[in-house]
Formats: structure tokens, sequence, C-alpha cells
């Protein structure tokens, strides 16, 4: 059965009650419950973490998966560990955001660890997560740049 790990980092934790105009009202669960159902025939291996050198842990986990779906939280934008981490890894790799990081503050605009991904997907809440399974799954990202 292939496997993708779906990572969530800081912060991501506190879905459904954190800034729901933003994020919308799905806690982490829900969308771990939503993307089980659109994939009942994968592996899918779910975490989150508040605690950056765990998460290089999981990215590193994920060596002998089939993929990798990466919401980083605020560590997007700063974390070169998560970027390394990330570039060492060679499975194919999709960075999500639930919201459109592009029209919030300035500064969530940079990701730092979109250079060591294969695609990036912003704004589309959890089907951000379904799509970004399905594109690794599906071998998609043989068929573009990235
Ligand atoms: C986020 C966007 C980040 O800027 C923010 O720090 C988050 C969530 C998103 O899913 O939209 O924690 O990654």
């Amino acid at each position: 059965m292939p496997s993708v790990f779906i990572l969530n980092g800081v912060n991501l934790g506190t879905l459904g009650t954190r800034r729901l105009e933003v994020y919308g009202n799905m806690t982490l669960g829900d969308i771990e419950r939503v993307v089980g159902e659109a994939f009942p025939d994968l592996d899918l291996n779910f975490s989150q973490t508040d605690f950056e050198g765990e998460m290089v842990g999981f990215i590193r986990d994920a060596a002998d998966s089939d993929g990798l779906v990466i919401n980083a939280g605020a560590w997007t934008h700063y974390s070169y560990a998560l970027h390394d981490a990330l570039e060492a890894l060679d499975v194919p790799k999709v960075e999500v955001h639930i919201s459109n990081v592009h029209r919030r503050e300035e500064w969530r605009r940079l990701s730092v660890i979109s250079p060591a991904v294969n695609a990036v997907i912003a704004g589309m809440g959890v089907h951000g997560y379904v799509a970004a399974v399905r594109y690794v799954i599906e071998g998609l990202h043989g068929q573009t740049q990235g």
C-alpha cells in the first residue's frame, strides 16, 4: 500500500479555534478524516508538532514513503533547518497552506522551504491537502518542472 506523510507544524494543532475567518472551522482531526476518506487505499502518516527538531525527524522518517505533504505553519517563513531537511528528502514533496498567504501580511509571502519542494498550494483549505496527496501519488510531479 503506498504511503504518504502529511506533516503539520507549529500552531496547526489549534485549528478550529484559531482565526476562524482565515483558517475556517475545521480541526486538524477533521482534515485528517477528510483526507483519509478521499484516499482509503493509502497508508497516510498524519502528524503534527510544535517542535522544530521533531519535525526534522518526521521529514527524515518519510525517506521510505511515496511522498510528503507539509504545512510548516510559521516555520515556512524562516526555518532553514526545515529547508535543508526537505532538500535532503528524495520523494515528491508538496508545501500546503490552508490560507492564501499572498493576500495576507507581507512577511507571509516569503517561503524559505519552497525551493526544496516540488509544488506549492495555498488558499484551498482542506482541498489543498487532498490535491497535494493526489499530486504525489499519481506521479504528476514527473510532468512538470517540479
Ligand atoms: C499557514 C500560513 C502561515 O503563514 C501561518 O503561520 C500558519 C498557517 C496556512 O496554513 O495558511 O500557521 O501555513
